[in-house]
């Protein structure tokens, strides 16, 4: 059993995955799921067509909404419960405790009877996630053989979860000569302790690393290895491996610790390791070591199978490490779904981030732009986009930022007092003709001296259009009477009504939307915009201003 070993290639042909992941990886007991793409999951309006189906979900959704608009509690309550009762499984990040995502999807789980496959991933439980060893048993060749440079890639991840400014534009990508040598020396020590012990473990690295001799005599001394964790997995990767390794392959390893690593000025090596090893210290330590360093229950893959994975190792408690660990998770479950086997209608499963600035990568992007295909999605909230320009920073955040958003074909738009949200959102909705009203009144009265009697009435009107696309139609009407030698009274009416391009909904609206709680009548208001939809309760306009009742269950 194990829900890994029913994958195509990888694990069972290698055959060599540890006992841990074969004994302790349970799936959650099996619930049925939804199919058909048109399948409703919410009713947007009164109009049958303004559905909200199974394939828009697969499209994403992003939803921005100021602290206390009612994100959480409007339209994030109601696409969860929809996608529980739909059958999905997913992974729920937390960035804070108060209040945890915990309290709130184990609520969701018992509304919609999915308490059973509800698990939480945190420091307190059974679960532990050795990445390591789980990346290597996902990354086997078809001859079984490690593809060392994925498992670079990943732990090359986990710094970058530090550094997302660099990551989100692509500087990490330049790969400046400080990060290849890192990658090299990680690339060797991950195919050594593979080879020898058949496993792999964070702490073993940088063991390894840290015990890596300094002369090339050192090679041959049996003295030397006693006290040398590197030396001792060397020798045993050349004489008795776990997994044996391709002769050239020992060679170029043995080749650069001998004579490359070993001889490396000082100040260079010690610059080398220490950019390494710094960055994995919130995880070989305490807790952390406990759940990403040692054996593996849980496994991504079992969100296919309907689980729903609350990481519950929240930014705010954690820090750093959580940042990391969760960001781990997060690549490697989207790898996971992008893997799967889409022959057969797959589970739809969800990626959820509330206060998604903590979590966004570039692979977002690439992860949603395929989603659709591999029935998966992403739900992003967060209260600004000023929010991802300032963690995308750099020349062009914005720019960027609209890119990012451009993955989401739904958008919700909640209470908001930020310009930057309120002025992107009226330019994604966009403009149309728009007709504006203007009135004028006068009323005057005064003596004067006249002959005879005077009466009239005089109405006109006038239109005009212009080049721009905007236009102008004025009515008017005045009247008066003037009688007797001085009294002069008279009154004039106007009326404007010009039709010029303008936003469909000014930015300055987004701050008037009811936010709930008692005093809105438990009712939170939003704008619900989807790229390319004609809702009909909206005149075929590609948004529609929708209501969310917080009492929903
Ligand atoms: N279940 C609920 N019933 C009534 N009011 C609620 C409920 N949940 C939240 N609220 C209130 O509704 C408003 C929106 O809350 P919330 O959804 O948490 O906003 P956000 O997630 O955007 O910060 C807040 O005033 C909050 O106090
Ligand atoms: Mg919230």
């Amino acid at each position: 059993m194990g829900l890994l070993f029913r994958r195509r290639g990888g694990l069972s042909a290698a055959g060599q995955e540890p006992p841990s992941l074969r004994r302790s990886v349970t799936p959650p007991p099996a619930i049925p799921f939804v199919r058909d793409l048109n399948t409703p999951l919410l009713k947007l309006g009164p109009s049958l067509g303004d559905d909200w189906q199974l394939r828009h979900a697969f499209e994403g959704v992003h939803v921005t909404g100021s602290t206390g608009s009612g994100k959480s509690s409007g339209s994030g309550r109601h696409l969860a419960l929809s996608y529980l009762r739909a059958g999905f499984g997913g992974i729920v990040l937390c960035a804070k405790s108060e209040p945890g995502e915990w309290d709130v999807w184990q609520e969701y789980a018992e509304q919609t009877g999915r308490s059973a496959q509800l698990i939480r991933f945190d420091d307190q439980g059974v679960y532990r996630f050795n990445f390591l060893e789980y990346a290597a048993l996902t990354n086997l060749d078809d001859k079984g053989r490690l593809i060392t440079m994925n498992l670079v890639e990943l732990i090359m991840k986990m710094s970058e979860a530090a550094s997302r400014g660099d990551e989100l534009q692509g500087r990490a990508a330049e790969q400046p000569f400080w990060k290849l040598a890192p990658r090299e020396l990680l690339s060797h020590a991950i195919d050594a302790l593979w080879a020898a012990w058949g496993r792999l473990k964070l702490d073993e690295i940088v063991q390894l690393i840290l015990t890596a001799p300094r002369k090339p005599e050192d090679f041959t001394s049996d003295k030397a290895r006693e006290s040398s964790f590197c030396l001792q997995t060397l020798h045993r990767a050349a004489y008795e491996p776990a997994n044996p390794i391709e002769p050239r392959d020992l060679f170029i390893v043995l080749q650069y610790f001998q004579h490359n690593f070993a001889t490396l000025d000082p100040e260079t090596r010690s610059n080398i390791v220490t950019t390494m090893t710094s960055q994995f210290t919130p995880f070989l330590k305490g807790v952390m070591r406990e759940l990403f360093c040692t054996e593996t229950t849980i496994v991504p893959e079992l969100t296919h199978e309907g689980a729903i994975i609350v990481l519950d190792l929240p930014v705010d408690r954690f820090r750093e490490a959580g940042m990391m660990a969760q960001h781990l998770f997060k690549y490697l479950w989207q790898v996971a779904t992008l893997r799967r086997d889409t022959r057969e209608a797959v589970r739809p499963c969800f990626c959820w981030a509330d206060e998604a600035q903590n979590f966004i990568t570039p692979f977002d992007m690439q992860f949603q732009a395929v989603a659709r295909s591999n029935r998966a999605c992403t739900v992003y909230l967060t209260q600004t986009v000023s929010n991802y320009i300032a963690m995308i920073g750099g020349g062009t955040p914005r720019e960027t930022t609209m890119a990012f958003l451009a993955n989401f074909v739904t958008k919700i738009f909640h209470r908001n007092d930020d310009h930057a949200t309120n002025e992107m959102a009226a330019e994604m909705i966009g403009r149309n003709l728009q007709l504006r009203a203007g009135s004028s009144r006068g009323f005057t009265a005064g003596e004067g001296r006249s002959r005879g009697d005077n009466q009239g009435w005089s109405s006109g009107s006038s239109s005009s259009y212009g080049n721009g696309g905007g236009g102008s139609i004025n009515s008017g009407f005045s009247g008066g009477t003037n009688s007797g030698v001085s009294f002069n009274s008279g009154f004039s009416v106007g009326s404007t009504l010009s039709e010029q391009m303008d936003f469909e909904i000014q930015p300055g609206a987004f701050g008037y939307l009811r936010s709930g709680g008692p005093e809105n009548g438990l009712c939170v208001e939003g704008v619900w915009f989807q790229a390319g939809r004609r809702f009909r309760a909206n005149r075929g306009r590609n948004f529609l201003s929708v209501a969310f009742d917080q009492r929903v269950r």
